[in-house]
């Protein structure tokens, strides 16, 4: 029943059959036709999987496959696809959703995707482009990239009518408007909420259903990289009408001596129209499905349409704590029982634990005090933005802790739910932020929706209410915004506390009633002067460090804006080094601990630069999640493991003799170094520093010997490599699973002929891959690199366009369908009501590239007349289309189409129109034309490469090749298993 650690597993899923069924809308049919191929557009629903049973409980199902998706635009609705334009719109009537809000839309020509999607990443990187977001080109100066669109169609057995269906959005970037059936459902402007529609009374039973979402990141909201569109899960609930409510337990442990008692407050809904008794019972399960203790209530009355909350106790001997190193998880399995049948079953992961930040000594967990060695991160990662899959959530938790690092700050938003399930599995306590202060029942919405979805998380110790609210965090109006939220969020968690972080007005504004003071930088403020002002307040640093590093730079390069790796206070003296902080804190041990800004590289903020930057300096790893050097000086006061690392490299050629600061980072006693056997001096270290010598260059080998207790426990070296003569790839883990999601995480690396890794390659690396996966990003962590972090088939879409119309005498041997035919007098299409005519001509035409031999081109048309013939370039493509039918699909002949002008013509009878007020339909299609996606490519940055591969359903071995001129060959196989 439960996962083992480190799974994605989706919570609350019981093993049931699947119920929603995808459903193939159109079916291709091969027609003789001159040589051409037509297909029929057929209105009738394919089953891809059938044996849907019904069953009266929970199932949670993700909706991540196959979307469609195109973009829209902010302010022209003609390129918005006549969203909103109806005369009576999705405001006036209720199922009035016009454009791709519409069931019927046709969205044949659209791109099709699987989510997580983040299509800012997709995009080029454009010096107009927004220097918050990393210099991509969407946001206000490029509309036609700032509206997307998503569709889904599925379908929904008659079976299912009666049970409640609800559809769940982890995050939309941003500014989300969702439509079920043409019916608008809503609107959440925020990229980080996640919101719930019950769609039971929209769907269509027995048939097609589909889902519209509008994105529109015009607007930014935060000022770092958040990429656009549907970036997070999508899921599909479906439960009895009586439920437990949409994130409606609440479970919370107190532990007393050898006892735990575990609180369950359980919100249960009714949604049938009768009143119903039910009885909750509740189980709790150690990792190894054990049962370890139960109880049930008594029978409860619950009206129809009302809920209930209802509170019981479990209780448990010696329990196994959850905690940092050991982060054990317990289950709650939630039995909603109606007249001895069940009609729910809903689980919640739980680690039994206690907190307690205290004024003077700092954190506890489970009553033993922990230093918080905490980061501050974005959600992004190199190749694919924000769109992370899971698998990327615990590659990034694993490499913090990695670093010693134990706490876990989502600057400045609610992270994804994944992000939460990876730090309570892996060990990893965290501060989850809301986004926007404010006090009104809508911002105080987007509160409840964090601390009700994330309050069951173990790892989660603190809420913080917000982030440098420069208007109110010195002020009155502050402080009486933050005694509303506080009151209001303890009331949703009584057993945490309260934070916000402040980069000033100490004392006065936000900071003078909050539970937990956030210092948002020493230099800042005076946290002794507060501490002095404030005994009982205690006080965490949410942000430290925004120093500036590059990985494996160890000279500025002022041409390039690359910054030396060396941990240093900032080039204007504001921020001091990590060492710096680390020791601040550590001589004050009334302080919690602090959080650096930041683990990772984000794209986005890349001070102190400005473009061709396109990503932040400040992580301790890249934003490939490649260490810098500043993780070993973590690893060695934070961690607890034996650590000697020396910088910089050994590659300087051209700097013989010179001066090279050569740095040691490391727990040992003393630490010696020798340069080609030749001592530099062996030199004490003092706890939280480092070591430093200047060593005159010559190449060679750099070597270190680190003494515990005056006895040699390490030793370390650098070597002068040789060109590059050969790639290597290395994956970050064995076992992939082959379902779709999980990945092979690969460093690209080039190594000289004794097989030594070249800190300095820069070769351009090409990809190849075989087998069943794919490439989904790639990235090297130069903060100025503009290459391509993610190459997708590129998807046209072409309106048929100088529509022209004239009504003729018949459909058959018609001169106007010949290629060039002077239409020069014609009239614009449908400008003229021809319903008596005998047949009309429509002549348009559509440019293709000189290059469009490259990809493909479709033709998906509809019907403009009762009946239809179609002419590409003076050749019959299609005939026998009838408005019954309405759409065809089509792939032309190659050799039929031109670079530059095409001409397509319809001849048509005039429509006959069921009822006086029925518009005959205007729309003739769309032309596609798909280039599919180049090879990926990415040049090395100081030696290394990241290229991020997913694993498709098939196990076997995927095989990934790198190329360069030059270079042996790489290659990987990567099996993968079910
Ligand atoms: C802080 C801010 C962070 C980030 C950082 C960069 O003031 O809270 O979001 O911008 O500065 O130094």
């Amino acid at each position: 029943m439960l996962s083992k650690k480190g799974q994605n597993v989706c919570k609350n899923v019981l093993p049931l059959p699947v119920f929603i069924l995808p459903i193939k809308f159109e079916q291709e049919i091969k027609l003789k036709a001159m040589n051409k191929k037509i297909a029929f557009f057929l209105c009738s629903f394919i089953l891809l999987f059938s044996g849907s049973t019904v069953s009266a409980q929970r199932e949670k199902m993700l909706f991540d496959d196959n979307w469609k998706f195109a973009y829209g635009h902010p302010y022209e609705p003609s390129k918005d696809f006549g969203n909103g334009t109806g005369y009576f719109s999705y405001y006036a009537k209720a199922g009035n959703g016009d454009g791709p809000a519409a069931t019927d839309f046709d969205d044949r020509a659209w791109r099709v995707l699987d989510l997580p999607h983040d299509w800012v990443v997709e995009q080029p990187f454009d010096k107009n482009g927004s220097h918050s977001h990393g210099y991509k080109a969407v946001g206000r100066n490029f509309p036609n990239a700032s509206v997307g669109w998503y569709r889904k169609e599925f379908f929904v057995p008659q079976s299912d009518l009666g049970r409640r269906i609800s559809i769940t959005f982890d995050g939309v970037s941003r500014d989300a408007k969702v439509w079920i059936n043409g019916f608008y459902l809503g609107n959440e402007p925020s990229g980080y909420c996640s919101f719930t529609y019950d769609i039971s009374e929209y769907l269509n039973y027995n048939g097609r259903n589909v889902i519209s979402v509008r994105a529109d990141v015009t607007m930014e909201e935060g000022w770092f990289y958040e990429g656009a569109g549907i970036y997070r899960h999508v899921w599909l609930t479906r439960t009895d009408p009586l439920h437990v409510a949409q994130n409606g337990t609440f479970v919370y442990s107190e532990v007393n001596g050898n006892t735990a008692n575990l609180h369950v407050e359980t919100t249960v809904r009714n949604d049938s129209r009768e009143v119903s008794v039910v009885t909750i019972k509740q189980q709790l399960f150690d990792e190894g499905a054990k049962l370890l203790a139960e109880t049930r209530s008594a029978p409860i009355k619950i009206a129809g349409s009302d809920e209930i909350t209802e509170k019981q106790l479990l209780v448990l001997d010696n329990p196994h704590l959850w905690s940092i190193d050991d982060p054990y998880l317990h289950k709650v399995v939630t039995t909603i029982e109606k007249d001895g049948a069940v009609a729910d079953q809903y689980e919640t992961t739980t680690g039994i634990r206690t907190i307690r930040l205290d004024a003077n000594e700092g954190f506890f967990l489970n009553g033993k005090h922990v230093r918080l060695q905490g980061t501050n991160n974005h959600q992004d990662h190199a190749g694919v933005g924000a769109a992370m899959p899971d698998e990327l959530q615990y590659f990034r938790i694993s490499q913090l802790k990695a670093m010693g690092s134990n706490a876990y700050r989502c600057s400045h938003n609610p992270p994804t739910p994944e992000l939460l399930d990876a730090c309570d599995r892996l060990g990893m306590v965290v501060i989850d932020e809301n986004r926007l202060m404010g006090t009104t029942s809508y911002m105080k919405d987007q509160l409840k929706s964090m601390i009700l979805r994330d309050r069951n998380h173990p790892s989660v110790f603190v809420w913080s209410l917000g982030n440098e609210e420069w208007k109110i965090e010195g002020n009155d109006t502050g402080d009486r915004i933050i005694q509303n939220m506080q009151e209001y969020a303890k009331k949703l968690d009584p057993t945490r506390m309260m934070n916000c972080a402040s980069s000033g007005g100490w004392g006065q504004g936000v900071s003078k009633h909050i539970e937990v003071a956030g210092f948002n930088y020493l230099r800042h403020g005076n946290m002794d002067d507060y501490h002095r002002d404030y005994p009982n307040t205690p006080i965490m640093g949410t942000e430290e460090g925004s120093t500036n590093t590059t990985r494996g730079i160890y000279f500025d390069n002022p041409e390039r804006q690359h910054l030396t790796a060396y941990d240093q206070e900032t080039a204007n003296n504001y921020f001091p080094s990590i060492e710096y902080c680390v020791n601040y804190y550590d001589a004050r041990p009334f302080l919690a601990g602090f959080f650096i800004w930041t683990g990772f590289d984000y794209r986005g903020e890349p001070t102190p630069f400005a473009w061709p930057s396109i990503s932040s300096y400040f992580g301790m790893y890249d934003m490939c999640g490649f260490p810098k050097d500043d993780v070993w000086y973590l690893k060695s006061w934070w961690g607890n493991e034996p650590v000697l690392h020396i910088l910089p490299h050994w590659n300087w050629k051209g700097k013989e003799g010179e001066p090279i600061k050569v740095v040691a980072y490391s727990n040992c006693d003393e630490v010696e170094l020798f340069l080609n056997g030749k001592s530099q001096g062996r030199k004490a270290l003092v706890k939280n520093s480092h070591l430093e010598w200047q060593v005159p260059y010559q190449a060679g080998t750099l070597k270190a010997i680190g003494y515990k207790q005056g006895k040699k426990a390490m030793t370390e070296t650098v070597e002068t490599t040789g060109e590059p003569v050969a790639l290597k790839l290395a994956v970050h883990k064995a076992g992939v699973k082959a379902d779709d999601k999980d990945l092979a995480i690969v460093t690209v690396t080039a190594v000289d002929k004794k097989g030594r890794e070249v800190p300095t390659a820069e070769n351009n690396v090409e990809f190849e891959l075989e087998g069943s996966g794919k490439i989904i990003g790639v990235g090297n962590g130069d903060p100025t690199c503009l290459e391509a972090d993610k190459v997708v088939d590129v998807v046209k879409q072409m309106s048929p366009g100088n529509m022209k119309m004239k009504a003729v005498d018949g459909m058959e041997n018609r001169p106007e369908v010949a290629a060039g035919y002077n239409d020069s007098d014609w009239k614009p299409a449908f400008s003229q009501k021809l319903k008596d005519a005998k047949a009309i001509v429509y002549r348009s035409t559509f440019d293709l590239p000189a290059d469009f031999h490259r990809g493909k081109v479709m033709l998906f048309l509809k019907t403009i007349g009762e009946k239809q013939q179609v002419y590409l370039n003076g050749t019959r493509i299609g005939d026998e289309m009838n408005q019954k039918t309405d759409r065809y699909t089509i792939q032309p002949d190659v050799a039929l189409l031109e670079a530059g002008q095409n001409e397509l013509v319809y001849v048509t009878t005039p429509y006959h129109l069921e009822y006086a007020w029925s518009e005959p339909n205007t729309n003739p299609g769309t032309i596609q034309l798909t280039f599919p996606a180049p090879n990926y490519k990415r040049s090395l940055f100081s030696g290394k490469a990241q290229v991020i591969v997913q694993s498709g359903n098939e196990a076997g071995t995927i095989m990934l090749k790198a190329k360069s001129p030059g270079l042996t060959d790489g290659v990987l196989p990567i099996s993968t298993t079910k």
